[in-house]
Order: C-alpha cells, then sequence, then structure tokens
C-alpha cells in the first residue's frame, strides 16, 4: 500500500513537489514578513516614543488594519487574481509575497510589544552613555527585546507554515493539494490526509526543535 499511496501514478511526485512548495513558500514569507515585521514596528515605536515619522507611521497603521482585517484566504486570492493577475510570475513567488506581506503585520506588533516591555530607562541609560537612540535601539533594546519576543516569533512561523494548506486554492501543489491529489486518484482518503497532517507535524517538530534551541542559548548568555 506505500507505493500505491507514495509512488504510483505520480504520487511520489505530487509528495515531493509538495513538499518542496510548502517549503519554499514558508521560508520565502518568513523572510518577507521579518524585515517587514521589525521595519513596522520601529516605525511604530520611534513614533510611540519621540513623536517622528508621522506619516511613516500612519502607512503602517492602515498596513496593519487591512492585513488583519481581511482573512489570509481573501489576501492570497487578490494576490493571485488581482495584484499578479497579467503578470507571469512564479507561483511560489506569489504565495511567498502575499503570505509574506500577511504574517509582517503580525509580526510588527509582536516585535512592538517587545520594544514596549524594555522599561525606558534602558534608552535613556544608552542615550545618556552617549549613544544615539538608533545606536541604543540597536545595541540595547533590540537584543533584549528580541529575547522576549521569541515565543511568540515561533509561533507566528508554525502559523505561518500551517497557513500555506490554503495556497491549495489558487492551483498550487503544496502538502495539503498533494494529499488531495493522491485521494482523487485512489479514492481513499484515510492515508493521503493522515499522510498530510503528519508532514506538517513533522515540519513544525523540528522548527520547534531548533527554535527551542535558539531561545535556550540566548537565555545562557543572559546569566553570564
Ligand atoms: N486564518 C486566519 C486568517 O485568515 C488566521 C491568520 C493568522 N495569521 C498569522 N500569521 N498569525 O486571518
Amino acid at each position: 500500500w506505500v507505493h500505491r499511496y507514495f509512488v504510483d501514478n505520480g504520487a511520489s511526485s505530487w509528495w515531493l513537489t509538495g513538499l518542496r512548495n510548502t517549503l519554499l513558500i514558508t521560508v520565502l514569507a518568513l523572510c518577507i514578513g521579518v524585515v517587514l515585521g521589525f521595519t513596522v514596528a520601529i516605525i511604530r515605536s520611534t513614533y510611540e516614543q519621540t513623536g517622528k515619522l508621522k506619516v511613516l507611521n500612519a502607512i503602517c497603521k492602515v498596513y496593519l488594519s487591512v492585513i488583519r482585517g481581511t482573512p489570509t484566504m481573501v489576501q492570497v486570492l487578490i494576490f493571485n487574481f488581482v495584484i499578479f493577475a497579467s503578470i507571469a510570475v512564479n507561483e511560489v513567488i506569489v504565495g511567498g509575497v502575499a503570505f509574506g506581506i500577511n504574517s509582517g503585520a503580525y509580526v510588527a506588533e509582536i516585535v512592538r510589544s517587545g520594544i514596549m516591555s524594555i522599561d525606558k530607562g534602558q534608552m535613556e541609560a544608552g542615550r545618556s552613555l552617549g549613544l544615539s537612540s538608533g545606536q541604543t535601539m540597536k545595541l540595547i533594546i533590540m537584543p533584549q527585546a528580541f529575547k522576549n519576543v521569541l515565543p511568540a516569533l515561533i509561533n507566528e512561523m508554525i502559523v505561518l507554515l500551517k497557513e500555506t494548506s490554503i495556497i491549495g486554492y489558487i492551483g498550487m501543489t503544496d502538502i495539503t493539494k498533494a494529499a488531495t491529489l493522491v485521494q482523487s486518484r485512489t479514492y481513499e482518503a484515510f492515508v493521503p490526509l493522515i499522510a498530510a497532517a503528519v508532514f506538517y507535524w513533522v515540519l513544525v517538530t523540528i522548527l520547534t526543535y531548533f527554535m527551542g534551541k535558539l531561545e535556550r542559548r540566548l537565555r545562557k548568555s543572559d546569566r553570564k
């Protein structure tokens, strides 16, 4: 039966393509999301602390409100059928960009909560040592904030990885789509769907393992 569900009739290539696409989209979206999220968080907290960057802050607020106020599903559909409708672009890119822009909004608020969790005395201390506010942010606030928000960021990565399972709606073969394709060929739902679940579970477990390691390492350097 292994052959029936994982090798025959193109099943093996669906599973492989599915795994590859799920991973590629997740990694691309993670990179975009982290860059966007940190940028938005820094703009927003700079505005909160100093009143500077008023226009950028307003743009960020619109971004957060639109992205968090609409379903990821609808955003992915809009990206595929409206924004990238007439441009021939690799589907992995469409998915990665759509999920990246989506994730960035959540990352932004996670990081902002981390920055706010740092006592404002830290900024004052940095400034009184002669560092600029940018330097203080980079060298003193951010390292502490990052450590505080790491668990929430790991959560976001897990959500992102699993949320990519909706990409099948724009015709992409990811793990979930591969499962339904195998299902349609074999007329059996049980094995392919359980297999898809196991694939996601293994991926999330690997991710959690390495992120947990990173977290412990950061904590250890704290106690020295
Ligand atoms: N599926 C929900 C939505 O469409 C949850 C999205 C949560 N995403 C995240 N990156 N935390 O809005």
